[in-house]
């Protein structure tokens, strides 16, 4: 098995959820998150974009992605569980902050990570990873949402995922163009906020 390192990482783990994660995940919240795809292919103008997605966890997102795909997480036992249900897609057990790979894809995507990452300068890594003109795209739950997760963490309902930040979207938008991608634009969508940039 690979090395767990994802207690080296901000968040304090999701290794000791990853066999329940995709039953809490399933859902309401993850469904509206289908739209992820449909944006991806409509920003990169293809219908199977390759695509590589950082902090993957199981692998529910890239499985709705049908053309070349790998996901990279700290978390040893969510990519197990990644690896054992979507064998479809190709998987390292890497720190996003620190991954690189020479392959270039159409797009990068980070579904509900960045509020585990204090330091969003790791973001211009992605850039390197794209291909030419190739798209960041970034999802996250909205901040309206924040005393709904309040209450469910208090009611003991909520997955013990650790700090969790909660970002002004002129935040990741500014940290997207410190990265240096083009055209950054967000939209909201509750329960969600999508972001995405350039190469
Ligand atoms: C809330 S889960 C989201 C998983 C997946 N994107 C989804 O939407 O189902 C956040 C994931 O980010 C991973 N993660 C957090 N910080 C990370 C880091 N620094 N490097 C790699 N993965 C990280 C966690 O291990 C976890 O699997």
């Amino acid at each position: 098995m690979a090395e767990d390192i994802s207690e080296k990482t901000e968040h304090g783990g999701h290794d000791s959820i990853a066999e329940v994660y995709d039953n809490q995940k399933k859902g309401w919240y993850m469904n509206r998150l289908k739209v992820v795809p449909r944006k991806v292919s409509e920003l990169t103008g293809k219908e199977r974009p390759s695509v590589l997605e950082m902090g993957c966890g199981t692998g529910l997102v890239l499985s709705w992605f049908e053309g070349k795909k790998t996901g990279v997480d700290c978390s040893a036992g969510m990519i197990e569980v990644a690896k054992r249900q979507r064998p479809d897609a190709k998987y390292a057990v890497s720190d996003v902050r620190s991954f690189r790979t020479r392959e270039k894809f159409d797009a990068v995507v980070m579904v509900d990570l960045i509020e585990f990452i204090e330091d969003l300068s790791f973001l211009s890594g992605a850039r390197g990873m794209l291909a030419d003109g190739g798209v960041l795209f970034i999802a996250n739950a909205s901040p309206k949402l924040r005393p709904a997760v309040w209450l469910l963490d208090k009611m003991k309902r909520k997955l013990p995922t650790g700090k969790w930040l909660w970002r002004k979207p002129q935040e990741i938008t500014a940290a997207m163009e410190a990265a240096g991608f083009r055209n950054v634009c967000s939209e909201s969508r509750f329960p969600h906020v999508y972001y995405w940039g350039f190469e």
